[in-house]
């Protein structure tokens, strides 16, 4: 039997229809509208071939990486190739206080608490023969990692304030930004519903390790904005692509789109510069690999330690703070194991100090 994946590209020189190698050969945007992933890496394609072989199953997925590097798009195109005839129904875990994200999940009977005035469908319900997305699974309550837990083994609902239990068909897909092994380790997460979500992990590799993204990437998106804004002759010079490729985007592809939005509406030329560039994109390249200490030393001598320490207190604020408390990514800045980073942090008691500045951070955007 011969199967084609939805979103295949049909073209007379393409006899191969797969994901991977969809994606390894063609790259031109208005070619995969129905997934909208665009990426030439290599480590890309495998994890595209993960997804395309998973797609058509009902097991459980967890897809893992850093903010912004296509979690949610990822779950989409699960959802379109998998043909699953119900809806993609999406949940952000994080954003909702516990007891209402229990009635959203499950759902609810009429008097089962103060407010439920009527009864309430439950998510779960709703993606019935579909797909739920339990997004920032990371931060769900012990409570109801446990209630998810049995739907997972018994794919059953319980309603609030209901007795009778509600039979469902539903493929979970659960991403998150946190390492949730860590999670586990730390008490915080249930060692049980990890492994049960992790059926088959599915890790997107953030955007400064996909080579030769960038580029393609902010192509595709300043193409995108030409369209919006009627100027299709607007393009980026060489320089300015290099700088963008060179620059280490702790906020991925998010990041990336955001940019070439704001610098394609404020461009007057039709070629970006460089020049037209925010600075801190190229000050990255400008940082030397090891920054040189060329101060004369005081008569009266200095505290060796205390001025080592206050150096090493400063470049992991700096990190944390250009990655936005992204512990991972600004140990990869540093050129550090996470786990170092971590102990150093405890260690030097920097908690407090790094809460302010990635929040003042927050603040200046
Ligand atoms: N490979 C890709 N090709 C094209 N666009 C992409 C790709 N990956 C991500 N994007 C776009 O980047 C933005 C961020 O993606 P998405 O919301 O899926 O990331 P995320 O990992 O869920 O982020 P967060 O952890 O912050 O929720 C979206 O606008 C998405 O369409
Ligand atoms: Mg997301």
């Amino acid at each position: 039997m011969t199967h084609e994946a939805p979103f295949a590209i049909h073209s007379e020189s393409q006899s191969n229809t797969g994901f991977a190698s969809s994606f390894g050969l063609r790259m031109s945007p208005e070619k995969n509208t129905l997934t909208g992933i665009m990426t030439g890496c290599g480590e890309m394609h495998k994890v595209m071939s993960v997804v395309e072989k998973v797609a058509r199953t009902r097991s459980t997925v967890l897809i893992l990486g850093e903010s912004g590097t296509g979690k949610e798009l990822i779950a989409k195109a699960i959802h379109a190739m998998s043909g699953r005839s119900g809806k993609l129904v999406p949940v952000n875990c994080g954003a909702i206080p516990e007891e209402i994200l229990e009635s959203e999940l499950f759902g609810h009977e009429k008097g089962s608490f103060t407010g439920a005035v009527s009864s309430r469908v439950g998510r779960f319900q709703l993606a019935d023969n579909g797909t739920i997305f339990l997004d920032e699974i990371g931060e769900m309550s012990p409570k109801l990692q446990v209630k998810l837990l049995r739907v997972l083994q018994e794919r059953k609902v319980d309603p609030v304030g209901s007795t009778r239990s509600i039979d469902v068909d539903v493929r979970v897909i659960a991403a998150t930004n946190k390492d949730l092994a860590e999670e586990v380790k730390a008490g915080r997460f249930r060692e049980d519903l990890f492994y049960r979500l992790q059926v088959v992990p599915v890790t997107l590799p953030p955007l400064r390790e996909r080579e030769g993204d960038v580029e393609l990437l902010a192509q595709h998106f300043l193409e995108r904005q030409a369209a919006e804004l009627n100027r299709p002759e607007l393009s980026f010079s060489n320089e300015s692509l290099r700088t963008l490729a060179s620059y280490n985007w702790p906020g991925n592809i998010r990041e990336l789109e955001n940019l070439v939005e704001r610098i394609a509406i404020l461009s007057e030329s039709d070629e970006i510069q460089a020049e037209q560039l925010p600075e801190y994109l190229s000050q990255v390249i400008r940082l030397p690999s090891s920054p040189v200490f060329d101060m004369a030393l005081p008569q009266i001598g200095v505290d060796f330690n205390a001025l080592v320490d206050d150096y090493e207190n400063k470049l992991i604020t700096t990190a944390l703070s250009q990655t936005g408390g992204n512990k991972k990514a600004a140990a990869k800045l540093l050129g550090l194991n996470r786990t170092t980073l971590v102990e150093k942090i405890k260690k030097k008691g920097l908690e407090s100090k790094i809460e302010v500045c990635v929040m003042s951070d927050d603040m200046a955007m």
